[in-house]
């Protein structure tokens, strides 16, 4: 089985290489987001891995169908990025990593949450200039805050247990409501009741046509005066432009991005000695209350474990022509 690693980092191909000694495939490792120009590169593959950001659009799958190309493994629980009808008609499988480590992402949003508030960020630098003052460091306690958590899947779910462990009330609102999320305490509404309800507000649903800039304008309106964002799901959950218009008025208290709806130009790579040409990122990073980290929610060393594990599992599984729990195309009608 040889099998093309697209956005590979010398993680990704540590943590592979590491857990392929027992399946041994041919892996090669491009540190390349795929795409229709480069798809050529997947000539006398048999398998293409790829990541968050790498196109798989109909004419890209296209391409790696009349290349032979047999199946299409994803490193990552999200597939927005792939056309799973196209995949389906094209009979190339298409499987996911659904769960690495729900609690590596729920931590970082706790991250987030707990940077903003406390200033953590602030306070470090001010610190080693041997600055003292506390003036602009002024936080909350969590304690008693009401947080809400639009999506209670696997990191939804992992978030509430964490918040609940802080003593905030959860609101959350899911199509799909858990059972777990329930016995915690937690309590569902409306989208709308949420919105004006939270304190906080973090993002765990998938981006789908319906979820596409949930966050906007019009929502915006309905949140509390002052506050608090934060989105570890995917960038096109919220309407960027929304959100410096929420931040200028002062509506957004504090602002947590993990993800950014054009975060393939930038994301994963060192742009430091390069001018950066987006200009609604670049205004983003010129707020004090924001803080943008480059989708790192995920990087663990137990979530590159068992996202290297599930991969090859899942490559194992097509190989051999069993079912395989994590395809996604199996699903499409
Ligand atoms: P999951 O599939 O376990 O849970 C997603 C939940 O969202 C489900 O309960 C579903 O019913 C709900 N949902 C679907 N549409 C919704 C909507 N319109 N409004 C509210 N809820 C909705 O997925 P999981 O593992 O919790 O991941 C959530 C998202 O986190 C992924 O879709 C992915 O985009 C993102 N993610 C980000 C990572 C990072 O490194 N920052 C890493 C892994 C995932």
């Amino acid at each position: 089985m040889r099998i093309a690693v697209f956005s590979a980092q010398p993680y990704d191909k540590q943590f592979l290489e590491q857990e392929n000694q027992e399946t041994g495939f041919q892996l090669s490792y491009f540190d390349l987001l795929l795409n229709e120009t480069n798809a050529d590169l997947c000539k006398g593959f048999d398998a293409v891995c790829v990541f968050v950001n790498d196109d798989l659009s109909p004419p890209v799958l296209t391409k790696l169908k009349n290349l032979g190309i047999r199946f299409i493994a994803l490193r990552c629980a999200g597939f927005n990025n792939v056309d799973l009808v196209a995949a389906k008609a094209l009979g190339v499988p298409v499987v996911r990593v659904p769960a690495y480590s729900p609690e590596a992402v729920a931590e970082h949003t706790l991250a987030l949450i707990l940077t903003l508030n406390r200033k953590t960020h602030r306070a470090y630098n001010r610190v080693r200039e041997s600055n003292f003052t506390l003036n602009g460091l002024l936080g909350f306690n969590l304690h008693g805050k009401t947080i809400g958590l639009i999506g209670t899947g696997q990191i939804g779910l992992a978030t509430a247990k964490i918040l609940s462990g802080f003593g905030c009330n959860l609101v959350a609102y899911d199509p799909y409501p858990s059972d777990e999320y329930l016995a915690l305490g937690g309590q569902y509404a409306t989208l709308n009741h949420l919105y004006s309800a939270a304190d906080i507000i973090s993002l765990h649903c998938p981006l789908t046509d319906e979820s596409q800039h949930l966050i906007n304008t019009d929502s915006l309106a309905q949140m509390k005066q002052g506050v608090m964002l934060i989105n570890t799901s995917r960038g096109g959950l919220v309407d960027t432009q929304a959100l410096i218009q929420g931040l200028k008025s002062r509506k957004i208290r504090a602002l947590g991005l993990d993800v950014y709806e054009q975060e393939s130009q930038l994301f994963f790579h060192d742009h430091s000695g390069e001018i950066i040409d987006d200009d609604i990122f670049e205004r983003l990073q010129s707020f004090p209350n924001v803080l943008v980290t480059g989708h790192q929610g995920f990087f663990t060393e137990e979530a590159l474990s068992e996202i290297a594990r599930t991969t090859l599992d899942n490559i194992t599984c097509l190989s051999n022509a069993q079912p395989c729990e994590n395809e996604l195309t199996q699903n499409i009608s």
